[in-house]
């Protein structure tokens, strides 16, 4: 997907094609492992609430108007802001994207990327004896302090993506996503159906479902802000490249309902799998990054077949964190091929090997060290990403699409006043006046190391 003219430029094959696309970088770790981790974290429902008012009002304009650059556009997110005549200014949101996402975003990503291939195998041998007799945790937590296979299952994954974006990925992802995404929402139903039938599922269902609004900190909004934009891709400039391959005739704001709603159906889903098995098994859910793979483990255990399942979701979570990794490592790609002039197969192994590098200090981190200032350096590029890069993207992007853009922006949505877009008028509102009051509210109160 490397930049070219608008008029030979690779588009979807369809529609659906698209949406499944777009759905496949949205979908990944994110919704199935760090959501609901959030979620314990954050006390419950309370939290969930808060992502859903956010995702509507906040989320989901901000894509749309990702999108809306993108198409108009028919560029890379560094370039794309030029190519529609903004001040170079703005470029700056493309600059910053290009850094968070297809460089650190991705660094740690890999990270947890490799612990799905991890568990993948496991399955197959000792995990699940273990988890039967209660040491899914006991399991987690030596494999994390073990050095060297944290790195070596991140190189693999690493590679494993550099592979396929090295091919390129135009049909490559929109077929297997056409594929892989059907087959996770399956699999996650079978699971949620065993988790809610475990004997003391109760308190799990009431823990994630019934709001406790006193459970509110400003961390807790900015956690929840941080969550829907990592969720929906959102900051980074992932939907600026992926609308720029839009056809014309589509409809933006209908493909953008489309696909946070899936991405949130998703991560709603994993904590209905999640947290009814937390509580009935006894654990912790505020355990942090560790709880869908001590977790869902001892679910698998506890199922007939439970190996096969285990294998299938830990591969269906392996497709799922891919097809969102190479969304990411497609930004590094294409920065590198716009700048440096190089080739894409120069461009892709060069940005893999940087990656990785960037990747190790995280994968380390979780042994021990290094640290920056208290944090786990793990901890601290997710912190950083999540909290400050994404919000930040995100909040320029309001302030240019609402308040120098906004009639191209209106006429990308309508394609050029051929459509009706019943909800322009709260759109606007949204893009102008309440995403950034409400991101810059949330992370100037929110803000804490
Ligand atoms: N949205 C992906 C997930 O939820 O796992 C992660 C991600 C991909 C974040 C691409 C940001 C991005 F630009």
């Amino acid at each position: 997907m490397s930049d070219r003219n608008a008029s030979d430029r690779e588009h979807w094959g369809s529609r659906m094609g698209f949406i499944l696309a777009a759905a496949g970088s949205a979908i990944g770790l994110g919704n199935i492992w760090r959501f609901p981790y959030l979620v314990g974290k954050n006390g419950g429902a309370a939290f969930v609430v808060i992502y859903l008012i956010i995702t509507v009002f906040i989320g989901l304009p901000v894509m749309m108007a990702e999108f809306a650059i993108g198409r108009a556009a028919q560029r890379s997110p560094v370039a794309a802001f030029g190519a529609i005549g903004a001040h170079p200014f703005w470029s700056l949101i493309g600059w910053m994207g290009t850094l968070a996402g297809g460089f650190f975003t991705l660094s740690f990503y890999n990270v947890v990327g490799g612990w799905t291939i991890k568990y993948m195998i496991e399955s197959l041998s000792v995990l699940l004896p273990l988890a039967a007799d209660g040491k899914s945790g006991d399991f987690f937590n030596a494999f994390i302090g073990n050095s060297y296979q944290v790195v070596f299952f991140q190189v693999v994954f690493m590679a494993l993506t550099t592979l396929i974006v090295l091919g390129g990925i135009g049909k490559g992802i929109e077929r297997a996503c056409k594929v892989l995404m059907p087959a996770l929402f399956a699999i996650l139903i079978i699971l949620i159906f065993r988790s809610v039938t475990l004997p003391g599922a109760e308190v799990g269902i009431n823990f994630y479902l019934k709001p406790d609004l006193s459970k509110l900190t400003g961390e807790t909004l900015l956690d929840a802000l941080g969550q829907s934009f990592f969720s929906l891709s959102l900051g980074l400039g992932i939907m600026i490249t992926y609308g720029s391959y839009i056809g014309r005739e589509e409809r933006l704001p209908s493909s953008a309902v489309w696909t946070a709603s899936l991405d949130t159906l998703i991560a709603l889903l994993a904590g209905l799998a999640i947290f009814p098995a937390v509580f009935a098994m006894g654990l912790e859910p505020g355990q942090g990054a560790g709880l869908s793979f001590v977790t869902l483990p001892a679910v698998f255990a506890k199922m007939p077949a439970g190996m096969v399942f285990s294998f299938l979701f830990f591969m269906l979570l392996f497709f799922a964190a891919i097809t969102s990794s190479m969304s990411l490592m497609e930004v590094a790609t294409a920065f590198g091929i716009e700048k440096f002039k190089w080739g894409r197969a120069k461009t892709v192994c060069v940005m893999g090997v940087v990656i990785v590098l960037l990747g190790v200090p995280s994968a380390l981190s979780l042994a021990g060290a290094p640290q920056i200032a208290g944090k786990a350096f793990f901890d601290a590029v997710e912190y950083l990403c999540n909290n400050v890069l994404l919000p930040v993207g995100s909040f320029l992007a309001c302030l240019f699409v609402g308040w120098m853009w906004l009639p191209q922006a209106c006429s990308e949505l309508t394609n050029e006043g051929k459509l009706a877009f019943p909800w322009m008028k709260a759109w606007i509102w949204c893009v102008r006046v309440v995403a950034p009051i409400a991101i810059a509210y949330i992370f100037v109160t929110g803000l804490k190391w």
